[in-house]
């Protein structure tokens, strides 16, 4: 028997896009977020409380057939007793390898995925040692919840030492090797509980400041997206997972490194809502709810634009032929996601062409 009745931890907009997409196949979310204006809120019913509430998150859990996530901070021991209650999918162990950045790594290492040299750090000491042993530059990163390059300081030369500790210094993190990569890519895929597993094209994205800015696809690189659905689905197997998992990769001397994965569905698949058969919220409540997954396959060359800061001109943009265009009713602020616009041609220089004109009216702020 498929499922109907969702839990979403997180009304963000991940959320909200899921149960925008879960409507037309008469899946009924219910959010558990702290606002009820979050972007979720906005559109299906919330409950209201801090997210690893055990109360709130046993409420969510009695009315929901199966829990899911649009946060994936969640600590496994909030995540628990909801196993007792109802299916909890993705599958605690994804979130909790996905919630620590050297956990992270030692799966993908595990799997034989190739990831950037890297370190734990306690101490200025491990760091200096880090530093000398893995080279510079490199990264120094919080191991937990970093988002949008947030929680993270680039170690050029030993004289950024003293000030990387100041800024980061505590126990908890990790300094990787910076990787001079070509571009960054991501692949995506869902996996059912039965096991079936499909795979979205292989997608390019380009970061400022650590924030996705836009990404671009399907990019046409058969080796690297074989190469990329072949780590995917080691991962899926090995974590039993059900739902959307992305991974995240740079592109060094023609080959991935994994960066980093999201046990959910992904900023660089919004262009999966226009430019697939099933866009990626949709596959996720699809594999979820026990339903059929659904086609992958893109419909055109896509381009999608993230709006940081506000929102840009409405009629302005939708003047551009082939857009779409995603509000996801934020308060504007520095550097907040807050929408996207998705560009769907059938040639990708018209694609491009298009991007091009649409960055000139889009201000990151
Ligand atoms: N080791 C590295 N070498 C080079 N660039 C890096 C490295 N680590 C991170 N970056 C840059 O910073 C971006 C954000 O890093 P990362 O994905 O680790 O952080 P995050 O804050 O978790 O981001 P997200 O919003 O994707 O969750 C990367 O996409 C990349 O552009
Ligand atoms: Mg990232």
């Amino acid at each position: 028997m498929s499922l109907t009745r969702v839990g979403i931890v997180g009304a963000g907009q991940l959320g909200r896009m899921l149960a925008l997409a879960g409507y037309p196949l008469g899946i009924k979310c219910l959010f558990l977020d702290r606002s009820a204006q979050s972007p979720g809120g906005q559109v299906a019913p919330i409950l209201t409380g801090e997210l690893e509430d055990p109360s709130r998150l046993a409420q969510l859990a009695a009315q929901s057939e199966v829990v899911t996530f649009d946060w994936e901070n969640i600590a496994g021991k909030a995540l628990e007793p909801l196993e007792q209650m109802t299916l909890v999918r993705p599958p605690r162990a994804a979130l909790q390898a996905a919630q620590d950045r050297l956990h992270e790594k030692a799966l993908f290492s595990q799997l034989k995925i190739p990831v950037a040299a890297h370190c734990a750090i306690d101490t200025k000491q491990d760091l200096l040692r880090a530093a000398g042993r893995i080279g510079l530059p490199g990264v120094l990163k919080t191991r937990r919840l970093g988002y949008d390059g947030k929680g993270q300081f680039i170690v050029k030369s030993e004289a950024d030492i003293d000030a990387a500790w100041a800024a980061m210094g505590d126990t908890g993190l990790i300094f990787e090797k910076f990787q001079d990569f070509s571009r960054e890519v991501s692949i995506i895929g869902a996996r059912s509980a039965s096991g079936r597993m499909v795979f979205y094209p292989l997608t390019a994205n380009v970061h400022q400041g650590g924030i996705l800015r836009y990404s671009v696809a399907p990019f046409a690189s058969t080796l690297l997206e074989r190469s990329a659905r072949a780590h995917l689905q080691r991962i899926l197997k090995a974590l039993n997972y059900v739902g959307i998992l992305a991974v995240e990769f740079f592109v060094v001397s023609g080959r991935l490194v994994a960066n980093e994965m999201a046990p959910r569905v992904h900023n660089s698949g919004h262009w999966t809502i226009e430019g697939c058969v099933t866009s990626q919220f949709e596959n996720h409540l699809r594999a979820i709810c026990d339903l059929p997954l659904g086609s992958t396959r893109a419909v055109g060359q896509a381009a999608m634009i993230n709006f940081l800061g506000k929102m840009p001109d409405r009629e302005v943009l939708l003047g551009i032929d082939g857009l779409a265009y995603h509000d996801y009713g934020k308060e504007p602020r520095p550097g907040r996601k807050v929408g996207h616009c998705t560009i769907l041609k059938k040639a990708a220089k018209d694609r491009n062409l298009a991007l091009t004109n649409a960055l000139k009216f889009i201000q990151w702020t």
